[in-house]
């Protein structure tokens, strides 16, 4: 941490040593890391003035605060009852939401309309320097019922890879990097509806999930809880995912809006973006969230954009959100990511989170003064409403509550299988994988023995019905000697690999929001392990438990290598049935991995993690793959890349020409041409003009293909007229231009044996 604060120029304050220590004394009553969290936002926004005084206030103030939030303390979710429309029309199921919303704002007081636009912190948890101290169990976001007019409560819960803020009984499910791995959208949508469910079970009725922002830095310490770094695909991913989270009774939440790319100062970084890269690469997951999911909410983020926080910043909220994308759900902004009373209403948001400091009092003055007019509040209070409408948060009633066990043997089938889909296979020297069953085998590693690493840290946080550790799954399923060394003695470690056929490492790192890695080396003396290992016995096999990207100065040693990432509470079960060959490994990467640190497209102090507190994206549109391709950098595993047990090849590809709607078809067939049942992923890719100004080729489709040995089948695939678009930046709009276009067909960005050609015919 102190390194990296040293690079971003210590913008942000961090607490004191003994601050710390309060931190961590306190993590024991509040699971840890969203404590630390906490204590570090009330820090930052005291300015950095606590101290001693804290520490005492702390200790003798807050542990007993803490010990004392148990989920009873949580809010009754929506009312029971619904009111009648004879005295409340908008309960008129037969109205449509619009005009419901219009009928409740007409009978709302002012202090009503108010009370809409900022959350409540549960129990009543004390002030500390003006601020709150987030509720560690229960709805991490709260509104109250107004029972006067019949409207519910909101009850908001973290979810990223399951139920967050301290819920028990609940399903840990990989990070929804590993799901997005499996480039499956049928299985990321059964992830949000599994996540949704038991969101909704527990009593929730806003999911605060997905994150869908483009990993633009691999150092980011929330790659994990996104879905990698391509815009298209990203999309597709949030569409999955919100619709299925949505599909079970809770409104979805897409965050964290906008250029929320770093943890580094996240309280007050500022991102310098053009607009056009703004518009193709930031806002595209976003824009596939409203107008084709439908999202009820959205996130805005800690970050500024432009030196403008993203909570007041017009551009992205009024000119983005509204006018371009035509959102018609409501701004919830981050946790403490609220700067302004008049600036913030004025400019977009429309509720405060988790509490009142801006929105409250201070909102309700400004109104009374005349510096926000009541049309303004009017609409940000519509704005919350309709969702409420759209999703049915009126006229239904929430089945669960926060102490309700919501777990089912089909949800922790689903972990694993979602695990097991989003496992990567990167290297497999001489067909070492798939395992012989009586192979004597060597778990070696930490993370494969002492301590699993499951899921990544902060909000995203759950807490695991229980995690079966690499070790545990590899002696149910083998039928060979399965011996352990944590890895903590290398010489013990390389002497447990020697007397094993095959040996295999697991490594981890430890991702968290609230702070970057501050390289992609692997932490500790894990590299070492593994050379030790490797040098012990050739047949080394090195599983990744990683959020993101590492680098690999062992990968030339060893013999295979399989990206795991936090593959959630069936980690050892999972892991073992891909070593095994019990599932057929069809994961492919969602980012690149670099051969060295050099090659990132963020190398730069400018770029990541900012001078003077501005990170500036010189990369513009060359953000991952696009950055290897247009500097002819090598990447050790390119984006799209994943191998398989069995063989693949495309062939026979035809491109239709454009329809007037400037949609084009892509056939092709594809082949499996080794001896196992597997599954291709065809990915295909555009390149413009070069008049265009665009990075070399751009992901545009794909599709997962599951193919018996020898098998055939033909693929259809549409690229949309946006395939072929620029952002013009004369017109603020998107344009399509004229020209030939190059379609590249394969299975990664590096890998596109199949191309052809489309021509775009000038708007007449
Ligand atoms: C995180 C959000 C989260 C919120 C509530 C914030 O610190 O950035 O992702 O939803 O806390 O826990």
């Amino acid at each position: 941490m102190e390194r990296k604060q040293e690079r971003a120029g210590s913008i942000d304050s961090q607490p004191s040593p003994c601050v710390r220590r309060c931190v961590d004394r306190l993590s024991g009553f509040a699971r840890g890391r969203r404590a630390i969290m906490q204590i570090q936002f009330s820090f930052r926004r005291s300015g950095g003035t606590i101290s001693l005084l804290f520490f005492a206030l702390c200790i003798t103030f807050l542990v007993p605060v803490l010990a004392r939030a148990q989920p009873a303390a949580s809010p009754a979710p929506a009312a029971k009852s619904a009111p009648s429309s004879a005295t409340h029309p908008w309960a008129d199921k037969t109205l449509t939401p619009d005009r419901r919303a219009a009928l409740l704002i007409k009978a709302m007081t002012l202090d009503e309309k108010i009370a809409l636009m900022h959350g409540v912190t549960p129990g009543g948890l004390p002030r500390l320097n003006d601020d709150f101290i987030f509720p560690t169990v229960g709805y991490v976001g709260y509104i109250p019922a107004n029972r006067r007019l019949g409207i519910p409560a909101l009850t908001l819960a973290d979810g990223r890879a399951g139920v967050g803020n301290g819920a028990k009984d609940v399903t840990l499910l990989p990070s929804p990097i590993a799901a997005a791995s499996s480039w499956d959208v049928a299985l990321m949508n059964g992830f949000g509806t599994v996540l949704g469910k038991e969101e909704w079970d527990k009593g929730t009725n806003v999911t605060l999930s997905p994150s869908i922002d483009v990993v633009r830095v691999p150092e980011w310490g929330r790659t994990f809880e996104s879905y990698g770094e391509d815009p298209y695909f990203n999309g597709r991913m949030a569409v999955a995912e919100i619709t299925g989270i949505q599909s079970q009774g809770s409104i979805g939440d897409a965050n964290m809006y906008l250029t929320m790319n770093q943890e580094s100062s996240r309280f007050s970084a500022d991102s310098v973006v053009d607009e056009r890269t703004l518009e193709e690469i930031y806002l595209q997951p976003f824009e596939a969230a409203v107008t084709e999911a439908h999202v009820g909410t959205i996130m805005c983020a800690y970050v500024k954009t432009n030196n403008v926080y993203s909570c007041e910043n017009s551009q992205i909220l009024h000119d983005f959100l509204r006018k371009q994308l035509h959102f018609d759900g409501w701004v919830m902004s981050d946790w403490g990511a609220t700067h302004s009373t008049v600036d913030a209403a004025k400019n977009g948001l429309d509720q405060e989170m988790p509490y009142d400091i801006f929105f409250g009092e201070p909102l309700k003055k400004a109104v009374l003064a005349g510096q926000v007019d009541i049309a303004t509040i009017n609409d940000h209070v519509r704005n919350v409403l309709l969702p409420m409408f759209q999703h049915g948060l009126f006229d239904k009633v929430q089945p669960g509550k926060w102490t309700s066990n919501v777990r089912t043997p089909a949800h922790d089938a689903f972990s694993r299988k979602v695990a097991e889909e989003g496992t990567v296979l990167l290297k497999n020297q001489g067909d070492l994988l798939p395992l012989v069953p009586k192979a004597a085998v060597a778990v070696i590693g930490a993370a494969g023995t002492t301590k699993p690493k499951a899921e990544g840290g902060g909000s995203s946080d759950v807490v695991a019905p229980y995690v079966v550790s690499p070790f545990d799954g590899l002696r149910k399923r083998s039928a060979g000697t399965v011996t352990s060394a944590d890895g903590s003695d290398l010489a013990a470690a390389a002497n447990a690999a020697r007397n094993a056929e095959v040996a295999v490492v697991f490594v981890r790192t430890e991702e968290t929001e609230g702070d970057d890695r501050p390289d992609l080396k692997l932490p500790g003396n894990q590299d070492a392990l593994i050379s030790a290992v490797a040098a012990a016995n050739p047949k080394t096999i090195v599983v990744l438990d990683t959020g993101g990207p590492v680098l690999m100065p062992w990968i030339a040693q060893v013999a295979g290598v399989l990206q795991a990432w936090y593959s959630g509470q069936e980690d050892g079960n999972a892991i073992a049935a891909i070593l095994y060959g019990d599932v057929n490994p069809s994961a492919r990467l969602p980012l690149t991995f670099p051969r060295t640190a050099e090659a990132i497209p963020t190398a730069t102090r400018e770029q990541w993690p900012g001078v003077g507190g501005h990170s500036t994206y010189t990369e513009k549109l060359n953000v991952g793959y696009r950055w290897y391709d247009s500097t002819n950098a090598d990447p050790l595993f390119p984006f799209g890349f994943g191998l398989s047990y069995t063989t693949f090849q495309v062939s026979h590809l035809a491109v239709s020409a454009p329809t007037t709607q400037a949609k084009v078809t892509v056939r092709l067939d594809v082949t499996n041409t080794g001896k196992r049942a597997g599954a291709e992923v065809v990915e295909v890719y555009v390149g413009h003009p070069p008049a265009n100004g665009e990075p070399p080729h751009q992901l545009r489709a794909f599709a997962k293909v599951e193919l018996k040995p020898g098998e055939t089948k033909p693929v259809t695939l549409t690229l949309e007229a946006r395939s072929f678009e620029t952002f013009d930046t004369n017109t603020h709009k998107w344009t399509l231009q004229p020209g030939t276009y190059q379609i590249l067909v394969g299975t990664s960005s590096r890998d596109l044996p199949l191309t052809s050609t489309v021509t775009i015919a000038a708007a007449k």
